[in-house]
């Protein structure tokens, strides 16, 4: 199979060499992310490796049929920068990598959490400033705290793990429980774990449900001085809501690796006073949060294995005509 690869990065290249021998595939690299102006470079290709800064369209979907594309594999978990219902109108398959390291999303989490509860910006910024005291450092220790996990899937379960290492009181929620997290913290209703926990976690999934979950209403339910962690999807805060409660001293901290309009500057090089947003600014620049551009899942372990799963998906579509790992009509996380 012949394969056009979207959003390679330099030191993936290896990676790639060495799929040709494993998998006995071809390869070629494209700069440029696929989309309605870029569609004509595609050439000769079974199929095509996609990121998702591609943006793949009926009209480039009936384009890539046209040209001969087959399968297209997105090596992410989301797959909403593809219009599935044209894939399959048109006849071509397109699978996505639905999950992928769930311990590098888990392990930046407590890197947040810490970063938070040891008060990690100030010490920093006192430190650039030749300031050496300790004034106003004085942290809380992760392991004598309880934290609560909204969402007990695969990342949630890893962060319930490292926090059972820190020796953390942990509970749980989640609309369908399931054995392996009861072992790892104990399941509580939603509203006690809002009303226990000195810290919170968001591990779910973002659907009309879960939208705006942390607003005003939830955020009355935890306790004074909580802290929350979102390194989910940013849509699950009412940021507005969460300033407040900041700024209130009702939360003490407040990290975030996602925000709800980070479209605008995620990927990008953007001074912060360039960013419209001024929730966002205001957030950013407080000395008790901690953001991170939805950095969560980059580590090189992550990464080279979302590239094996998408060359596997190609493989089974080229033996089999079939992947499991097709997309679902509705999309995928991120
Ligand atoms: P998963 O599907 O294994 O687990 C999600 C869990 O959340 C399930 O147990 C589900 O029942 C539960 N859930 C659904 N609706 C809920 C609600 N309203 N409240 C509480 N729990 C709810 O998913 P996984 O792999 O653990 O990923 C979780 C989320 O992490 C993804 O949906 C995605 O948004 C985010 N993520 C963030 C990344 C980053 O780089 N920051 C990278 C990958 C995923």
């Amino acid at each position: 199979m012949h394969i056009r690869v979207y959003g390679v990065q330099a030191d993936e290249l290896a990676a790639y060499e060495k799929a040709e021998g494993k998998y006995g595939f071809t390869f070629e690299f494209a700069e440029a992310p696929l989309n309605e102006d870029t569609v004509d470079q595609v050439h000769n290709c079974d199929g095509i490796i996609l990121v998702t800064t591609c943006n793949v369209t009926e009209k480039v979907v009936k384009e890539l049929s046209e040209r001969g594309v087959k399968y297209l594999a997105t090596r992410s978990a989301g797959s909403d920068h593809v219009d599935y219902d044209a894939v399959v109108k048109y006849g071509l398959h397109c699978a996505n990598v639905p999950f992928y390291a769930p311990e590098a999303i888990a392990e930046h989490t407590i890197l947040m959490a810490l970063w938070v509860l040891r008060h990690g910006k100030k010490s920093y910024e006192m430190v650039k400033s030749g300031d050496f005291t300790m004034k106003g450092l004085k942290g809380r220790q992760l392991g004598q705290l309880t934290a609560g996990v909204l969402g007990t899937g695969r990342i949630g379960r890893t962060t319930m793990t490292l926090l059972n290492g820190f020796g953390t009181k942990v509970l749980g929620w989640d609309p369908y429980p399931n054995a392996a997290a009861e072992k790892l913290g104990t399941y509580v209703s939603k509203e006690e774990l809002f009303a226990q926990s000195d810290i919170v976690f968001l591990h779910c999934p973002l659907t009309d449900d879960s939208y705006h979950l942390i607003c005003d209403e939830t955020l009355a339910l935890m306790k004074p001085g909580a802290v929350l962690v979102n390194t989910a999807r940013g849509g699950l805060v009412d940021h507005a809501a969460v300033l407040k409660a900041l700024e209130s001293g009702k939360l003490s901290g407040f990290a975030f690796d996602v925000y709800e309009n980070e479209a605008e500057f995620v990927r990008k090089k953007l001074p912060v006073d360039q960013i419209s947003d001024p929730v966002f600014k205001a957030l950013f620049q407080r000395e008790d949060t901690a953001y991170s551009a939805h950095v969560a899942f980059y580590t090189d372990g992550a990464i080279n294995s979302m590239i094996e799963v998408t060359l596997d998906n190609l493989k089974e579509y080229e033996t089999t005509g079939q992947c499991r790992n097709e997309i679902k009509v509705e999309g995928g996380a991120v």
